[in-house]
C-alpha cells in the first residue's frame, strides 16, 4: 500500500502532506484515525515538539512495517532537533528521503505558513524512484530530552473567555483528553489544536516571559531536504 500519513494539530503538517499526496497520487490519512499497518511506500509528515518526535508518531512507527519510508518534520523556525536521525536509528532503517520544513509556530502571532511547495519537488521525484539513504545526525540541545512535554506546559497558559458557549468541541478534538468545556487539565501538551479550532475564539493563549524571550530569538527558516 502507498500512503501519505500525517499528524497535525494546527494544520501545517497536514497542508504539506496533502500537497505530497496530490503530487504522488497516494491516499492521505491522519495517523490519529488509522491503525498502522504494512506500507510499501509511506510518507510521514509530523511536527517537531520541543525538539522531539511526538509520542503519537512514535507509537505509529512502532506498529508500522514499511518498505520505503519518507519522513518530513515541520518545525516552527526555532530548532528542529535531530528527529529524522532518531527515527532512522530507533524505528526504521529503510529511509528513501527526509525533510525539515519551517512553518508557522502556533505560539507566534502572524508567523508565516509554508507555501514554497516547489521546493518539495525533489522529494516527490525521489519517492517515485526510491533508494535508501543515511540521514545525518544534527545538533540537538542536550537539555531537550528533559521533560519535553512539561516544558511547553509551563511556558504558556490557555485561558477561556466569556465567549465560550459550552459546545465542548475542544474536548472532542483533543488527542489527550486534556480539556473539557474550555478548561485544560494536566494532560495538556499545549499543542493549541483547541485554540485553533474553537468556533467562538473563546480560547486565548498567554505566554510566560521565558518562552516569549525564547520565541523572540533569531529564526531558522531553512528547508532542508535529504534525497
Ligand atoms: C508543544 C509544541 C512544541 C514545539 N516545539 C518546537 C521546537 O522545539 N522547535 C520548533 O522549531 N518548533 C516547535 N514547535 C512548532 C511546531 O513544530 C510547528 O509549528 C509545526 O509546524 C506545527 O505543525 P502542525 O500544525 O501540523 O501541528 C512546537 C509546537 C508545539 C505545539
Amino acid at each position: 500500500m502507498n500512503t501519505v500519513a500525517f499528524y497535525s494539530n494546527t494544520g501545517q503538517s497536514k497542508a504539506i502532506a496533502a500537497y505530497l499526496a496530490s503530487q504522488l497520487g497516494f491516499p492521505l490519512i491522519d495517523i490519529e484515525a488509522n491503525f498502522a499497518e504494512h506500507y510499501e511506500n509511506l510518507v510521514l509528515v509530523f511536527p517537531v515538539h520541543c525538539q522531539n518526535i511526538p509520542d503519537i508518531v512514535k507509537d505509529f512507527l512502532k506498529n508500522a512495517t514499511v518498505d520505503n519510508l519518507t519522513v518530513i518534520a515541520t518545525y516552527g523556525k526555532m530548532c528542529c532537533g535531530n528527529v529524522l536521525y532518531e527515527i532512522q536509528r530507533s524505528y526504521q532503517k529503510n529511509i528513501v528521503a527526509g525533510a525539515y520544513i519551517p512553518t508557522k509556530h502556533p505560539y507566534v502571532e502572524n508567523d508565516g505558513t509554508f507555501c514554497d511547495f516547489d521546493k518539495l519537488k525533489p522529494l516527490v521525484e525521489k519517492i517515485k524512484e526510491p533508494s535508501y539513504i543515511q540521514l545525518p545526525k544534527l545538533y540537538k540541545n542536550p537539555f531537550a530530552n528533559i521533560f519535553p512535554k512539561q516544558r511547553s506546559r509551563f511556558g504558556l497558559k490557555i485561558q477561556k473567555n466569556k465567549d465560550c458557549d459550552g459546545c465542548n468541541l475542544c474536548a472532542e478534538s483533543c488527542s489527550f483528553g486534556a480539556i473539557k468545556l474550555g478548561t485544560t487539565n494536566h494532560g495538556c501538551i499545549r499543542c493549541l489544536r483547541c485554540v485553533a479550532l474553537c468556533p467562538k475564539k473563546a480560547l486565548t493563549v498567554k505566554l510566560k516571559l521565558p518562552l516569549r524571550l525564547y520565541l523572540g530569538k533569531k529564526k531558522l527558516a531553512k528547508v532542508v531536504i535529504y534525497t
